[in-house]
């Protein structure tokens, strides 16, 4: 089994239901971490770690993602004319020549593992990503995708990002059940959303996985589980059965933009290192406390 990880799933056809009504007509994806919309970072990560093909799963009020990874001849043309060298290149660079994307629609929103199937003519028996954007990981050095695919290079494996989270917090992740404690151990475990009493550790499953195209043939046969949803964490709950499954702690910082609170959180942080914002945004906020 090749041990090359080519293609990256993004599933993008959710309902953004903690961000209406920004959410109403636009996807939670496109909303901007400074002047960046979240699904670009997700991209980006995707292609430092060699990914070329990447998959966006969408549902309604989605084009505007299709647009963006686009060439926009329109726009360039305009900056051309107007001879705005810096900013044309910033529009080209976003979808970058060695890259293709493809858009498969989600037609009812049931659920990610469900998104994840949705997947499986395009990426048919090789292992691939999946990555959540709205999961933003600032990893400094290395990308958060690059260091899994490092180790998915050594195991062969499937890998669940992962990171220690909030023992009261248990409820809003996968949780999972490890062989000790380390950077990359087996999963024993994995419960979808286990209230804290019922949780097995407080190692939550984070917007990050590298799968084995065996996870196809185990969602196909997932029921709704948690939500009524048909959960990623039921169908890997299943492949753990058939095969390894291991958990990496990752380097780097993640924001949960899906949650406002996260979302604001990142750009505050970003802001205050952007090349061009970061010195007066510090001194306003100085002067606010
Ligand atoms: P979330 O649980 O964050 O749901 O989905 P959501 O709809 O995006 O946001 P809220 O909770 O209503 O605010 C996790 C990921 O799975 C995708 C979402 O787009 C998100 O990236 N997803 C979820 C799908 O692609 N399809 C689905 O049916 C459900």
């Amino acid at each position: 089994m090749t041990k090359t990880v080519r293609k990256a799933v993004f599933p993008v056809a959710g309902l953004g239901t903690r961000f209406l009504p920004a959410t109403k007509a636009n996807p939670k994806e496109m909303l901007p971490i400074v002047d960046k919309p979240l699904i670009q970072y997700g991209v980006e990560e995707a292609v430092a770690a060699g990914i070329e093909v990447m998959i966006f799963i969408t549902g309604r009020n989605k084009t505007a993602i299709s647009n963006h990874f686009d060439t926009a001849y329109e726009l360039e043309m305009e900056l051309e004319a107007r001879h705005k060298d810096k900013l044309l290149q910033l529009v080209r660079d976003i979808t970058p020549p060695q890259v293709s994307c493809v858009f498969i629609r989600q037609n009812m929103p049931l659920g990610l593992g469900h998104a994840v199937l949705c997947a499986e003519p395009v990426v048919g028996h090789e292992p691939f990503a999946v990555l959540l954007a709205d999961d933003l990981i600032d990893d400094g050095e290395r990308g958060c995708l690059t260091q899994m695919v490092d180790a998915f290079s050594r195991t062969g494996s499937s890998i669940l990002g992962t990171e220690m989270v909030d023992p009261r917090e248990t409820g809003s992740y996968g949780i999972v059940d490890t062989d000790g404690e380390g950077k990359l151990v087996e999963v024993k475990g994995i419960v979808e959303k286990p209230a804290p009493e019922d949780a097995p550790s407080n190692r939550g499953v984070v917007g990050r996985y590298i799968l084995t195209s065996e996870i196809f043939h185990e969602l196909a046969q997932t029921g709704r589980g948690a939500g009524g949803e048909i959960q990623l964490t039921d169908g890997i709950a299943h492949l753990m059965r058939e095969e390894k499954v291991m958990a990496y702690a990752f380097e780097g910082k993640r924001y949960d933009c899906g949650s406002k609170l996260g979302y604001l959180k990142a750009n505050v942080d970003y802001a205050l290192k952007h090349d061009e914002l970061a010195e007066e945004f510090l001194s306003w906020l100085e002067s606010r406390f």
